[in-house]
């Protein structure tokens, strides 16, 4: 069965030869956008717009009607399955997210409820079924989940932390109750990337935002075989994309976990990851955030400078190595989705048209 001829995304996901890489940012969706701001400041909050179907779909698609891009996420967040197991969570202006009973005691652990995706979280479902509906039939609809590290970083912290220090005070001290509130965390993300599969998505991806932190032996004693237990929930569903912020010294135990793409930061070298593993997966990136604050035409220059370090290799999905800034001017992300669809691969090799 082929998809339809456009669907660069999923083409790219399979490594095949396609005119030009599909684009996508994560956070493509967010407060850089005028449109967002105004559905935000309607819905009276981030959790209020996140948790409504039609509000959520309709901030997804902003992007897509702006500037076009070859996929669109879900507007979620990571930290939304804590909550539908019981943690209370809000966001704060200016603080980001609280959650204001962490799990600091045996008890707090205990007490927390498997996920239900299809009870707890039918807002994502609901939202993922309108976006179906509505994308353009070019456009990929990628659904995601927080990493179980990543997860438990914010549940054990309480929120964002800087060093962690709850966090790597609890693995320390008790590993094994560690590495058992880890496979909680990765069957609950499995079922919910499971159920977010049946209701439309048809990629997804996983935000291991804080493994990255570890060192290689941590990563391979906690992070990843909590990751590799969330795969065994989806794989052979849709493909994976699986990115590691800051992982470039654990990148070949990544790729080894055999995700159909492995999305990189800015501080490794993506014709590198692609001369070494592109063989046997795609690489999603790598442009730095900090990129999009320049002039329009930097942006340009900058995403024009990777496409030709890259050569038309294919299994390459343009990105960037993390989030949007808030900051970001709408005319950099324009400037930036342009030159990627504007280029075109040449046998092999890259050109502009
Ligand atoms: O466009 C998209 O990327 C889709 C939606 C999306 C959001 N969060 C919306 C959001 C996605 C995929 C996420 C993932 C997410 N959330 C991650 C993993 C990726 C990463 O950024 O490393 C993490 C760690 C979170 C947790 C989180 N959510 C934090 C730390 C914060 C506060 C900091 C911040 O950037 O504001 C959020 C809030 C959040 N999630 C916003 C958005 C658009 C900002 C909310 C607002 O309008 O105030």
């Amino acid at each position: 069965m082929t998809d339809a001829p456009q669907r660069l995304l999923l083409a790219a996901l399979r490594r095949e030869r396609i005119p030009r890489p599909p684009v996508w940012l994560m956070r493509q969706a967010g407060r850089y956008l005028p449109e967002y701001q105004k559905v935000r400041k309607a819905a009276g909050g981030f959790l209020a717009m996140a948790q409504n179907p039609e509000l959520a779909a309709e901030v997804t698609l902003q992007p897509i009607r702006r500037f076009g891009m070859d996929g669109a996420i879900l507007f979620s967040d990571i930290l939304l399955p804590l909550q539908a197991m019981g943690m209370p969570l809000r966001f704060d202006d200016g603080v980001g997210p609280v959650l204001e009973e962490p799990l600091t005691s045996p008890e707090r652990i205990a007490a927390l409820r498997p996920l239900e995706p299809s009870e707890s979280l039918g807002y994502v479902g609901e939202t993922l079924g309108i976006l179906a509906r509505e994308l353009p039939e070019s456009c990929t609809l990628l659904g995601f989940c927080g990493a179980p590290f990543t997860l438990a970083s914010y549940a054990v912290e309480g929120g964002t932390s800087k060093g962690h220090a709850t966090l790597r005070g609890f693995m320390g001290q008790d590993p094994r109750a560690f590495s058992a509130l880890l496979d909680t965390f990765a069957d609950a993300v499995g079922r919910h990337l499971a159920y977010q599969i049946e209701s439309g998505a048809q990629a997804v991806v996983l935000f291991d935002t804080w493994a990255g932190t570890l060192g290689r032996n941590d990563y391979l004693r906690f992070a990843m075989p909590a990751t590799e237990r969330v795969l065994s929930h989806v794989r052979g569903k849709a493909p994976i994309i699986n990115f590691v912020l800051n992982g470039g010294h654990v990148l070949e135990d990544i790729v080894g976990l055999g995700t159909e793409a492995v999305a990189v930061d800015w501080r490794v070298s993506l014709p590198d990851c692609l001369a070494r593993w592109g063989d046997t997966t795609a690489f999603q990136g790598n442009l730095d955030p900090a990129c999009l604050l320049g002039t329009p035409e930097d942006v340009a220059a900058r995403t024009a400078e990777l496409l030709r370090a890259v050569g038309g290799r294919p299994g390459h999905i343009f990105g960037l190595g993390h989030g949007v800034m808030k900051q970001t001017s709408p005319d950099a992300v324009a400037a930036l989705v342009r030159t990627v669809q504007e280029h075109r691969v040449v046998s092999g090799s890259a050109a502009r048209v």
